[in-house]
């Protein structure tokens, strides 16, 4: 764990191993091979002449030449025609034999194009969704960190039904409160860690330093413990709950040995919705990490839909609100 959405140049991106969305010859083309030939130069192509191509759905590992990785993963996907259940299974047979290839060299990152979804014609919402069960329902079962890297804005899009709930949703709720929320309440965040997540932090709860005393006092308990105790209740094993929350295990084991281990909003969230709390639980979690949800970001409308649905899938929130440009779930 866990799988991240990130917008870049799979070329540029330092991970163990990137994958290929190549053709069956491996001799190199267009889109990201060209890219990724072009960044790996000659080297790359010679070993690739050695390989004997490769059969749609499978893949072949290369060194990595000139790229910042230590390995490129070639894969072949289907071409968008034709039976598409077949077309499924061959998509997600890319993604499988990629991560069994990086699993057997012991590797910890890999990151992902779009796999079929340019010159192959695969339409991006549904290659993406098959990206994201795929590599998800690997990682369930082995420790990796995995990025799906999308390379252009337009690229993207989650299903119009979706994201037109989503945009109501935010419409009837959204109140634009960011200039109150600036000038009164920012300067109280200096006692605050940094968040990660600048773009949501403004929710963290405002006080003033002589409530500091009583509220102290009324923490009787703290995120970690709250966590821990939430996992039981829920008869979750620690592994399930991390791992449903799309978080690290290393992260969980800091935050289970650390009992004063502050999150961030994301990863206070993340655990929520593994947790699957309803909307006033997870407001009472967020307070134990010193934030809140509010209905001035649209990160924190989305949430709460998604919570209010009852859907407490971390990788379709995480797919939306990529879409909305806000920061995603998990650590
Ligand atoms: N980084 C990340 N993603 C990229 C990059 C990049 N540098 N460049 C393009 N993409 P495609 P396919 C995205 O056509 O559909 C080749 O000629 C792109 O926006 O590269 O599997 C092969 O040789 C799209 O979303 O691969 C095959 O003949 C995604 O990568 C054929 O194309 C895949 O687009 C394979 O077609």
């Amino acid at each position: 764990m866990p799988l991240k959405i990130v917008r870049n140049d799979i070329t540029k991106i330092n991970v163990d191993a990137i994958v290929n969305a190549a053709n069956s010859a491996l001799l190199g083309g267009g889109g990201v091979d060209g890219c990724i030939h072009r960044a790996a130069g000659k080297g790359l192509l010679e070993e690739c002449k050695t390989l004997g191509g490769c059969k749609t759905g499978d893949a072949k590992i290369t060194g990595a030449y000139n790229l910042p990785c230590k390995y490129v993963i070639h894969t072949v996907g289907p071409r968008w025609f034709g039976n598409k259940e077949k077309k499924e299974a061959l998509l997600k047979s890319c993604y499988t034999a990629s991560l069994q290839l990086a699993k057997e060299r012991n590797l910890e990152t890999i990151a992902f194009p779009l796999i079929s979804s340019g010159a192959y014609g695969y339409p991006k919402d549904k290659a993406l969704k098959v990206a994201i069960d795929a590599i998800s329902e690997f990682l369930f079962e082995y420790e990796m960190t995995a990025y799906i890297v999308i390379f252009d804005k337009t690229a993207y899009k989650i299903s119009g039904k979706l994201f037109s709930d989503i945009t109501e949703y935010i419409d009837d709720n959204y109140v634009n409160e960011h200039t109150y929320l600036r000038s009164a309440r920012m300067p109280m965040m200096a006692s605050t860690a940094p968040c990660p997540a600048e773009d949501v932090c403004e929710c963290r709860i405002p006080f003033a330093e002589d409530d500091l005393d009583l509220m102290i006092k009324q923490i009787d308990e703290s995120f970690s413990q709250m966590l821990l105790r939430k996992i039981d209740e829920k008869g979750m094993t620690d592994a399930e709950c991390y791992k449903k929350a799309n978080i690290d295990r290393k992260l969980f084991s800091k935050i289970r040995s650390d009992i004063h281990y502050k999150p961030s909003k994301v990863t206070a969230i993340a655990f929520a919705i593994s947790l699957e709390l309803s909307l006033d639980e997870t407001e009472d979690m967020l307070k134990k990490a010193g934030f809140a949800l509010s209905h001035s970001n649209k990160f924190d409308i989305i949430i709460e839909y998604f919570i209010r649905k009852g859907n407490y899938n971390i990788f379709e929130i995480n797919e939306a609100l990529f879409a909305f440009d806000q920061s995603l779930l998990g650590a």
